[in-house]
């Protein structure tokens, strides 16, 4: 009898770990993050964001890393944000699969997916809307539009602030200044809703290199810009900077889905002559934003505009509220698609940029496409973060790469950018003070104040750098 009993006992454990494919609802959601935290303690942290939903429900993340909870120099960081819009729910759901089949792989010593977590930080949000979500369930999921906005009936995806208008105002004066816009912002159209100051907080303070938004309603990876420059509500292709390098981003998640990319599937809306039925297999499973159709205050283009981070939007069916059936195919349809995306984060160049007496903060990375027969400036740079680190995807080609910050002589190099990379390539800088450091001091105090150039002393420099030396024979 005794024994019987505790058969029970582990059965009922080892059922209540195991994942399952279904719509997990707001007080489930967590749990099956904390499941895969017990599991994998050593390599994932479950945290919550600094803001709650308008019903008070939290906004959990599930990060994957070697060392959870810090950033490491040379490992990009990576999010994936799912449920935006409450009533698309296919990309919650393979979040928490992604979540549950890392911790698996991991523990089974897979050795794709262990050099990944080694080299690679990695943030998943799988509901950035659980008010929509609830509210979408709770009316039978039928309606296009229940669930859709957060329970201030404000659509998240338009409540951020809109840094495109900024940036093709500087493009109207000829200034070249395309990053970093948010301290250029006056006023905001909308006040910020709780979901998208929370998400804003953390694509701030997170040094994200890569990410994608995850939506449902057509099939097809989206990239910036999502609005137009003339105001065109649709079919007017608005291009970043990053234009080439965006394309591949999105071909890539494209390409590795199981039919995204096909020629040959149906479009979503195939006989509606709406502005939307676009048959996007046609070209090629990827689309850039305003293209389709223009949106004002979308997260996308704000990531771009506001930090160093590139991301994409990727719609993942014909239908918004997947049914649970459906999930665990959907599953295998997006698995490889959902793994090679991250793995971008490990393409064009990284590298950390210091003087002599250590790291250097918010040092100024540009660069110039010396590939072709003309020099092109890519007009985005991007900065290094508190350990001097930098992360620039770039497409194959040859680059000039700048490190500048105010008081040193700039450094450029050139590089080469092979295809297929699974790990960027490295460029350090060592910048030289234009003056001594004392001389410098009264004339860029202003910078001091500001907090800007924060010079890390040799021997934390020192540590770091032995700390990951020690680190790369794993
Ligand atoms: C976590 O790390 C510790 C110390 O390295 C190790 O002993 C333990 O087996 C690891 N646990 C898992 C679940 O990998
Ligand atoms: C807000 O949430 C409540 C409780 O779930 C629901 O009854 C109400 O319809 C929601 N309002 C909106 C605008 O979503
Ligand atoms: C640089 O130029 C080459 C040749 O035109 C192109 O293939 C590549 O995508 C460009 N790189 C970027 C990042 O724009
Ligand atoms: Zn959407």
């Amino acid at each position: 009898m005794a024994m019987y009993k505790s058969f029970c006992f582990i059965l009922f454990v080892t059922a209540s770990a195991e994942f399952v494919w279904k719509h997990h609802n707001n007080e489930e959601l967590p749990q099956v993050l904390e499941e895969v935290n017990k599991k994998c303690p050593n390599i994932t942290r479950v945290y919550t964001l600094s803001e709650t939903s308008v019903r008070n429900v939290p906004l959990y993340v599930i990060e994957f890393s070697d060392n959870p909870g810090f950033h490491q120099p040379y490992k990009p960081e990576v999010k994936y944000v799912g449920n935006i819009h409450g009533n698309e729910v296919l990309g919650r759901e393979l979040l928490l699969g992604l979540a549950n089949y890392l911790c698996d792989k991991y523990n089974e010593r897979d050795h794709h997916i262990r050099s990944l977590i080694h080299n690679t930080r990695i943030h998943l949000l799988p509901s950035m809307n659980p008010d929509g979500w609830q509210l979408s369930m709770d009316v039978g999921h039928q309606d296009y539009l229940i669930g859709r906005y957060n329970n201030h009936s404000v659509d998240l995806n338009r409540n951020f602030p809109d840094l495109d208008a900024i940036t093709f105002e500087f493009e109207r004066q000829g200034i070249s200044h395309n990053n970093h816009l948010l301290k250029d912002i006056t006023r905001l159209a909308a006040p910020l809703e709780p979901e998208t100051r929370a998400v804003m907080r953390w694509i701030m303070s997170v040094p994200f290199v890569l990410s994608a938004a995850m939506h449902g309603g057509d099939l097809v990876a989206n990239y910036p810009y999502d609005e137009s420059r003339s105001g065109a509500p649709v079919s007017e292709y608005s291009a970043s900077p990053d234009d080439d390098t965006f394309r591949e981003l999105a071909a890539t998640y494209a390409n590795a889905h199981a039919d995204m990319s096909s020629q040959n599937r149906a479009g979503c809306r195939a006989g509606q002559d709406e502005g939307g039925a676009y048959n996007f297999g046609k070209q090629g499973g990827v689309t850039n934003g305003a293209a389709w159709y223009s949106l004002k205050g979308g997260m996308q283009d704000f990531n771009y505009l506001a930090t160093n981070a590139f991301e994409i939007t990727l719609e993942l069916g014909c239908q918004k509220f997947t049914p649970e059936k459906d999930l665990e195919k959907e599953w295998i349809r997006n698995k490889d698609a959902l793994l090679a995306f991250i793995w971008k984060a490990h393409s064009g160049v990284k590298g950390i940029v210091s003087d002599d007496s250590g790291f250097i903060e918010n040092a100024i990375i540009s660069v110039v496409n010396i590939t072709g027969p003309v020099p092109r400036p890519i007009r985005h740079d991007v900065t290094t973060g508190v350990y001097g680190d930098y992360y620039r995807l770039l497409t194959p080609g040859r680059y000039e790469v700048t490190a500048s910050h105010p008081g040193y002589l700039p450094v450029s190099r050139i590089v080469t950018v092979p295809q297929h990379q699974t790990t960027a390539r490295i460029l350090n800088f060592n910048l030289e003070p234009t003056r001594s450091w004392f001389d410098d001091y009264s004339t860029f105090s202003h910078y001091l104040r500001a907090g800007q150039p924060r010079i890390y002393k040799r021997d934390l420099y020192r540590q770091l750098t032995g700390a990951l030396l020690d680190r790369s024979g794993r």
